[in-house]
């Protein structure tokens, strides 16, 4: 089950837990309030009937998917694929996720630019908005299986912070700043 956090601001190994001291978690409710990530859980063992993951594609227009596993033995070119994993950037089309096995974090800026700390298991689905400032890595389990969906033709291409004259920038601070009532229209 998904968890979120503010991090601490230490530079030690992105795989361990960054908590502040005390933890400070932040419930979906608010974290979709101040970034614009949504959440759903669904049936990992048998997605392809998940009546939420159904009605989602169908609401959204994901036409396509497929499935990526990062651990050292899968993933060609591990360690530089992973260092730009967690390089903050940003993308002009909505990162989608449904994590099927294994774990990891998500990292995205907040409102007033925290870092808030999603972790990802086995049935979390998180949609990070297009124009949000996030990163990802592993925990130290080292090791997550992904379905990767998306409207039309996939465009992975990540740019790195700083992006902020881009026009998914633009929109979604202006979502942000409607509160993300409007999020997913143009
Ligand atoms: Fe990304």
């Amino acid at each position: 089950m998904v968890k979120a956090w503010l991090m601490d601001n230490e530079t030690t190994d992105q795989r361990l837990e960054h908590h502040r001291n005390p933890p400070a978690f932040v419930e979906l409710d608010e974290l979709f309030k101040r970034t614009g990530v949504e959440y759903f859980l669904i049936n990992a063992d048998n997605y392809q009937n998940d009546k939420v993951l159904q009605d989602l594609r169908k609401q959204r227009n994901y036409s396509y998917e497929d499935e990526i596993t990062c651990s050292e033995k899968c993933l060609p070119d591990y360690a530089n694929k992973l260092k730009s994993f967690f390089t903050e950037h940003l993308h002009t089309d909505e990162e989608i996720r449904l994590v099927l096995d294994g774990s990891g974090y998500f990292d995205v800026r907040d409102n007033e630019e925290n870092w808030i700390r999603i972790a990802v298991s086995k049935g979390d689905l998180i949609i990070i908005p297009a124009g949000i400032y996030h990163r990802f890595t592993l925990d130290s389990n080292n090791y997550v299986t992904a379905k990767r969906y998306f409207v039309g033709e996939p465009v992975w291409l990540p740019y790195n912070r700083p992006a902020d004259d881009m026009d998914c920038r633009k929109k979604y601070l202006k979502h942000q700043s409607e509160g993300f009532v409007n999020l997913g229209k143009a």
